[in-house]
């Protein structure tokens, strides 16, 4: 229905993205994706390399006069660091031996992947092993957002703690101030112990994660199936979250904490129908939004884990991938904290994950078939009593 994928390596030429499934006539323009790819570049604790970049998704294919086609949209984004990379990472064999890593570092891709790929560089794994990929991901959900903002979904994310500095739930968020924080929480009485926490991690030559809230409003009941493993909503949002790097554990709503409370205590209480243009209200959204592996038409919220960054300044003790003697771990420019743009990707991932669930119970070759199609079923959507007159 709706898939992408992404080329490119982290100091190549630049990354590739194509997404396929956004149905025609969608208003598409590249400023509207550059705004959200420049939010990923944005956060307090991010290394030397976002000053280098300016990311833009140059929209090649699939887009013609402002309008998507319903045909492949293809995208490249340049990577301007690659400047300084010609040598290391050309195309083409060069003269010149090139610098090897060989310092293998816990908990990146190193190790895995230069067995499993047979290589004697780690270069050729760490490459694409690099959250750099990510930017692309950024841009194809982008048109995933911009495709949901027609039919009326809203996404939003906040960080919920760094380091162990957790943010005072907050209720309603102030997504301007989100915005405008350098560590994207919605609590500003946290906002210097977060930045603290970053700053004294780095003067270790040390690194910090921490937890981020996804939530995305307005999205119609029902998407999503309860009737097979692979088609339940929650499934194919933790596999979505989890493929983001460094992320380490998703919960769907208050997952986690339900474990520990009665059922009286977790379950949302479904409010008897007092308006029939909003049914199905519940008192709480404990159960982030999906039941059953559907959307419940309460908003879709995933929080997730992302673990601390492997590549330290201060490095862990390690092993040298040819020589199988002590080292200490490779040091390349890194960031400190990635938890602020953690949370764009992961609203990217949220966006990509709910455009494909609403297309493959909505279909629609041209974006008026989709709102059409989505505005009959919800005509049926109600108490069945009232839901059968309505539907006819
Ligand atoms: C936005 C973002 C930026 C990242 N920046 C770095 C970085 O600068 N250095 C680094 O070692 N890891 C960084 N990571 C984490 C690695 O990409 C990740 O740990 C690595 O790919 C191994 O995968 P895993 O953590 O999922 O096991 C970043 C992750 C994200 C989400």
């Amino acid at each position: 229905m709706l898939r992408f994928l992404t080329a490119g390596e982290s100091h190549g030429q630049g990354l590739v993205v194509i997404l396929e499934g956004i149905p025609a006539g969608l208003a598409l323009d590249e400023e509207y994706i550059r705004r959200q790819m420049e939010r990923r570049q944005r956060g307090y604790g991010r290394g030397g390399r976002m000053q280098i970049e300016r990311d833009f998704a140059h929209i090649m294919t699939g887009v013609r006069h402002g309008r998507t086609l319903g045909a492949p949209i293809g995208m490249t984004i340049e990577n301007k660091d690659w400047a300084n990379w010609t040598q290391q990472m050309s195309v083409t064999p060069i003269d010149e031996p090139v610098k090897v890593v060989t310092r293998l570092r816990p908990g990146h891709a190193d190790l895995a992947g230069a067995m499993k790929y047979g290589q004697d560089d780690v270069r050729n794994i760490l490459e694409r092993a690099s959250a750099r990929e990510s930017a692309a991901r950024v841009a194809a959900g982008a048109i995933a957002r911009r495709f949901l903002e027609e039919i009326g979904v809203a996404i939003h994310s906040h960080t919920m703690s760094i380091g162990g500095v957790w943010a005072k739930p907050a209720s309603p968020i102030s997504w301007d101030k989100v915005e405008e924080s350098v560590v994207r929480t919605a609590d500003p009485s946290v906002e210097a112990a977060m930045m603290k926490t970053i700053d004294d991690a780095k003067e270790a030559g040390d690194t910090v994660g921490g937890v981020v809230e996804v939530i995305a409003e307005g999205v119609p009941i029902g998407l999503g199936s309860h009737i097979q493993w692979d088609r339940k909503i929650d499934a194919k949002l933790a596999m979505a979250f989890m493929s983001m790097n460094a992320v380490k554990a998703v919960s769907i709503g208050e997952g986690w904490e339900g474990a520990n409370v009665r059922g009286s205590q977790y379950h949302d209480v479904i409010d008897p129908v007092a308006d029939p243009s909003r049914p199905w209200q519940r008192q709480t959204n404990r159960s982030g939004g999906t039941e059953g592996g559907m959307t419940d038409g309460m908003p879709l919220v995933v929080r997730f884990a992302v673990k601390p960054i492997s590549t330290l300044a201060k490095p862990l003790p390690s092993v040298d991938l040819v020589t199988g003697e002590k080292v200490q771990a490779h040091y390349e420019r890194s960031d400190v904290c990635q938890v602020p743009p953690a949370g764009v990707i992961g609203e990217a991932m949220m966006a990509l994950v709910v455009a494909e669930a609403f297309l493959e119970k909505f279909g629609g070759d041209h974006i008026e078939e989709s709102r059409r199609n989505m505005r009959a079923y919800l005509k049926t959507v109600g108490p069945r009593n009232v839901a059968r007159v309505r539907g006819d």
